[in-house]
């Protein structure tokens, strides 16, 4: 795999990048049948990856300015759902957990997303707030790691993302008290149908109050890019003072 340089993506970073449900697209899915194959062999599946290296003089002067080099990299190469990010959580006794959910702004405080407080990530981060973000992009042979701490963000800023939702995603919001157990998805269905009645299209939905945004500030952000014999480059910005140092880890 070349490596996807665009001289675009040396911009550096805006104040502030929401990453806009305008680029949403609909996902329709179809799983095909299974045609009664044995599954594969994980144990064979694995990909030489091809790259020009990752050089500590290639890097912008802040994780922030180098996350939106790679952001933009990433889209122009058309990873799917390049937002989609792993968040882990932990008790404070330290069982951890974790689990999708999608970047919806991120600037030179942190990155930003949006979920139930009362879920179970939210539980944990009220505990515990270190928390670790994984971008997964497979199609580039990269990866982002995040490590930091989680802090909600103020109401103003989860109403004005609220309002920008579709009005189907904020009743869906209203309708799923996240990580409980329910009865039957007719429950859940049933719940959406009645706030739908309450709350018609065109109708302002205000944001519940267990739902809002979280913003990791991080602490330490690796950059890693795959190469062949799995000669990895692994650069980290590691919070140093007021600035970052940069050290490069053995894959
Ligand atoms: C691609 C993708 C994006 C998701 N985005 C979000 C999100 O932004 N916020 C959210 O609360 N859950 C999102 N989810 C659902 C979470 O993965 C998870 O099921 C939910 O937040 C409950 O997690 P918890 O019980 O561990 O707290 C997403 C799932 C997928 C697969």
């Amino acid at each position: 795999m070349d490596d996807v340089t665009d001289a675009a993506a040396q911009k550096p970073t805006p104040d502030s990048v929401s990453v806009s449900d305008a680029l949403s697209d609909a996902l329709s899915v179809s799983v095909p049948a299974s045609l009664g194959d044995a599954p594969p062999d994980p144990a064979v599946m694995r990909r030489q990856y091809r790259s020009t290296p990752l050089l500590e003089t290639d890097l912008a002067p802040t994780p922030m300015d180098q996350f939106a080099r790679w952001f933009l990299q990433a889209t122009s190469a058309g990873v799917a759902e390049p937002n989609a990010m792993v968040v882990a959580t932990a008790t404070p006794d330290g069982r951890p957990s974790s689990r999708t959910v999608l970047l919806k702004q991120y600037d030179s405080r942190g990155f930003v997303f949006f979920t139930n407080y009362a879920s179970r990530k939210g539980r944990e981060i009220t505990a515990n707030p270190f928390v670790s973000l994984l971008f997964p992009w497979h199609p580039i042979g990269r990866q982002i790691l995040v490590t930091g701490q989680a802090h909600r963000v103020g109401r103003d800023e989860t109403a004005a993302y609220f309002r920008s939702r579709p009005h189907g995603s904020q009743l869906g919001a209203w309708a799923s008290d996240q990580s409980t157990v329910i009865g039957s998805r007719q429950e859940l269905l049933g719940r959406y149908e009645e706030l739908a009645t309450r709350y018609p299209e065109g109708e302002q939905v205000p944001a519940p109050a267990q739902w809002g945004g979280y913003r990791v500030v991080p602490d330490s952000v690796e950059f890693w890019q795959g190469h062949e014999n799995r000669l990895h480059d692994r650069l980290r910005y590691a919070a140093d003072g007021e600035g970052w140092r940069v050290e490069r880890l053995a894959p």
